[in-house]
């Protein structure tokens, strides 16, 4: 039979380098039985956290970080849409006043501006995800 048993082909030191521990783990094991079981486990991890990113990075701004953000809605928007969103160089920015836009342009507003306006863009200054935060709490998705 000779030495060569079936596809325990062993692992080049380059590829266990570029796979790293997972790979270690994941070469050594014999093909079939837990080697098998261990890609899925490896696998289902990756995808639930694909899968719960976008949601978790929202939820995610801390307590302190959106009292900042709502300071910045009164101070800094409100310079110009007034300290009580009623308007002023800026439109209004009342829950009523958004309804006519969705929720992803309140988000690339406030993220790239509007050119050719005093509307700056924020995001230099903002994240999408808080961006996605202020835009939720301008339109009264939020407490
Ligand atoms: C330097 C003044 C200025 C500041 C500061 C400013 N805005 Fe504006 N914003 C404007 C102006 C002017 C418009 C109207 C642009 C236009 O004519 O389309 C506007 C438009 C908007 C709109 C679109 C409203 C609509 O009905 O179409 C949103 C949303 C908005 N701003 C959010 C914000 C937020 C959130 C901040 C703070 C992070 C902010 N703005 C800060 C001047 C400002």
């Amino acid at each position: 039979m000779g030495g060569g048993g079936r596809g325990l082909r062993s692992p080049s030191l380059a590829q266990r380098q570029a796979l790293g521990a997972w790979g270690v783990l994941f070469l050594d094991q014999p093909v079939g039985g837990p080697r098998m079981h261990l890609l899925g486990a490896v696998t289902g991890a990756v995808v639930s956290v694909l899968v719960a990113w976008p949601l978790a990075a929202a939820a995610e701004i801390s307590p302190g970080r959106q009292a900042k953000l709502r300071d910045m809605v009164d101070q800094d928007c409100g310079s110009c849409h007034g300290m009580t969103r009623q308007g002023g160089l800026g439109s209004p920015l009342l829950q009523e006043d958004l309804v006519k836009l969705s929720a992803e342009a309140v988000v690339e507003t406030i993220l790239e501006g509007r050119p050719g306006t005093p509307m700056p863009p924020w995001k230099f200054m903002l994240s999408r995800e808080e961006a996605a935060w202020i835009a939720a709490y301008l339109m009264g998705e939020l407490k």
